[in-house]
């Protein structure tokens, strides 16, 4: 079965960029960029990802981005992202940003953008991996400043398919946002949202119905709401799951635990992520590996996968065909 996995052509729909900063990479950018960080070493940094819930991870992950100052931090950051996916056979990626990370420490949106995208493009260019670019607003952040990031990012309608909502589920429900999420899908943005990752089932429905949202990441916890998940499939709302990130997080105790497979089999459309690979211990491979060593699957199962992220995914028809 590993090899069959390794050889999977992958699609991912649920990568936050600034969490693929590897240790080391975060160690060079802090000595190029004269960044303290509180570490001595990469292996330090590693030894410190010790996480007991969302909030724990993301305190350390927005102290990482810090590191990332100018438009080459982000294209080196995008390309050693981009290599891993050639060596685990993504084929297609389509990644969040967040640009409130960085714009609230004093760094251009554009500066952002530009370098991600030019990264981006080198990744279609030389690696033969096409990619989509998706901005999150912060949840913790008010709606505010959601606002002004969405106009922000109105000048990069060329590089941008769509708005996100990540962070801090907790207390920060989908519904804080509905006026801006109106807005970005007025100036023809796609929509999705983090939700059901450790809020409430009716976050994913708030997140379907205020936030026009196309697919929802996370989404573990629908199935505490049958009627929910009876509406997922008839509708096959596509769930953009991140098996080691929920394990790293505490959202499950145990691989074997996790929902994953039995969603799969109640006919959600459910896809394998790696959400924050430098912080959750795994890239693509590393997350269909862990899942199928839990959840004993067929190849047919396990290829399922692909297929669901492939008609998730915000490619145009013909190229669904062509990847099917
Ligand atoms: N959930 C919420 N916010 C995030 C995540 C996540 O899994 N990763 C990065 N920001
Ligand atoms: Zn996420």
């Amino acid at each position: 079965m590993t090899s069959f996995i390794t050889g999977l052509p992958k699609v991912e729909l649920h990568l936050h960029i600034e969490g693929s900063l590897e240790p080391e990479l975060m160690f060079a950018l802090a000595e190029r960029n004269q960044i303290a960080i509180p570490f001595h070493s990469p292996d330090e940094v590693r030894a410190a990802y010790q996480f007991h819930n969302l909030q724990s991870f993301l305190d350390i992950y927005y102290q990482g981005a810090n590191v990332l100052i100018h438009e080459q931090d982000f294209y080196d950051l995008t390309w050693a992202y981009l290599l891993r996916c050639k060596a685990d056979n993504v084929v297609h990626t389509e990644i969040f940003f967040d640009p409130q990370t960085h714009t609230e420490r004093g760094i251009a949106f554009d500066i952002v953008v530009k370098g991600i995208h030019r990264a981006l493009e080198q990744g279609r260019e030389t690696l033969g991996i096409s990619s989509q670019l998706i901005m999150c607003f912060l949840r913790h952040l008010d709606q505010d400043s959601a606002f002004a990031t969405l106009s922000q990012g109105l000048s990069h309608k060329d590089k941008i398919v769509g708005v996100g909502l990540d962070s801090s589920e907790q207390g920060n429900p989908p519904e804080k946002f509905n006026a801006v999420f109106q807005q970005a899908l007025t100036e023809g943005f796609l929509t999705v949202a983090h939700a059901g990752e450790e809020g409430p089932p009716e976050n994913i429905t708030n997140t379907l119905d205020l936030l026009g949202a196309t697919r929802v990441d996370h989404g573990i916890r629908c199935v505490e709401d049958a009627a929910l998940v009876e509406r997922l499939v008839r509708e096959q709302v596509p769930l953009t799951v991140c098996p080691l990130s929920n394990l790293k997080l505490k959202v499950f105790e145990d691989m074997k635990d996790h929902n994953i497979v039995e969603l799969l089999r109640k006919g959600l459309r459910v896809t394998i992520n790696s959400d924050d690979p430098a912080y959750f211990g795994g890239y693509m491979t590393d997350n269909f590996q862990a899942v199928a060593d839990a959840h004993p699957m067929t190849q047919e199962e396990i290829a399922q996968f692909t297929l669901n992220a492939i008609q998730a995914s915000f490619i145009c028809e013909e190229e669904k065909q062509r990847l099917t």
